[in-house]
């Protein structure tokens, strides 16, 4: 499906990342983990070429807020492989103060992590749009959120310490929007950006609320962090080539 396309993973090296790069492998292309944490980077990539016996995945340390950082990927991984075919737009920034209650929200952290997150996100297409302008084309994902889509289900997070933090709601609807605003402006450039939007991800959750996020949706309930992987290489792939400026929900669906 993605015959040695060259697809840059921005935090890679994360839950739904590391899924990414493994199912990137599989179909032919030849994933970078670009993330800011190396240490972890690193790791994943050794074990995902270990597993395959090949030593297709390669690694770059990236900070998707600064630009800095990201015009270096551009020249390095240019360099090294002669081209750079898309950019998968997942890390996940936030700081020490993120995750709280809309009450305890203070503005500084408000503005903190949308500006780390979606400003990211931003920084991130800005940078590698301008590469993919002037070397005949490429393709964005961003990998957004079924709370970019609808209000978040409050209840399911009853009895549970967890919510979804309202600085979440702001950026993945921002950059569901985004994601339209780029497809049209980079019109004639060849350049394509679309988002996936996923559910929740099985991630070591309290079984409250499993099965009350479980009740929301058709089959399965909270999803594996492989199971999105289909829809990333399908947008990544030449089969979607005229398939621009949309949101793909993958989300058993919970957000009926
Ligand atoms: N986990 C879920 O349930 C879920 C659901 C829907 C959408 N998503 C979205 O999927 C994406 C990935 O989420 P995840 O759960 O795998 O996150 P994660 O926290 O497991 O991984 C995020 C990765 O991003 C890296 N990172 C953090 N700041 C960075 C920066 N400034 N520059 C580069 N890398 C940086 C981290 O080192 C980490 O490896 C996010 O956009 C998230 O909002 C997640």
């Amino acid at each position: 499906m993605l015959n040695k396309k060259v697809i840059i993973v921005t935090g890679g090296a994360g839950l739904i990342g590391k899924s990414f790069v493994s199912a990137i492998v599989d179909n032919g292309g030849i994933p970078i983990i670009a993330d800011k944490n190396i240490e972890n980077a690193q790791a994943c990539c050794d074990e995902i070429n270990k597993k395959n016996g090949t030593e297709t995945v390669d690694v770059i340390e990236l900070d998707i807020t600064s630009e800095k950082s990201l015009d270096n990927s551009i020249k390095v991984i240019s360099s090294k492989y002669g081209r750079i075919d898309a950019l998968v737009n997942n890390a996940y920034p936030r700081n020490e103060n993120y995750g709280k209650h809309f009450f305890e929200v203070q503005y500084e952290d408000f503005v903190e992590n949308v500006g780390l997150n979606l400003g990211g996100y931003f920084l991130a297409s800005q940078r590698y749009s301008a590469y993919f302008s002037k070397y005949g084309g490429g393709n964005i994902i961003n990998i957004a959120s079924i709370y970019g889509v609808v209000a978040p289900k409050f209840h399911i997070y009853n009895e549970t310490k967890m919510t979804t933090p309202v600085e979440y709601a702001a950026i993945k609807s921002g950059l569901i929007h985004l994601t339209k605003y780029m497809a049209k402006y980079f019109q004639g450039k060849n350049i394509r950006v679309n988002a996936l939007s996923p559910g929740g991800i099985l991630d070591r959750q309290p079984e409250p609320f499993l099965s009350a996020y479980q009740k929301e949706c058709c089959t399965k309930g909270m999803l594996n962090s492989g199971d999105m992987a289909g829809t990333l290489i399908f947008l990544l792939s030449d089969m979607s080539a005229y398939i621009n400026g949309q949101n793909i929900i993958v989300d058993d669906g919970f957000t009926l």
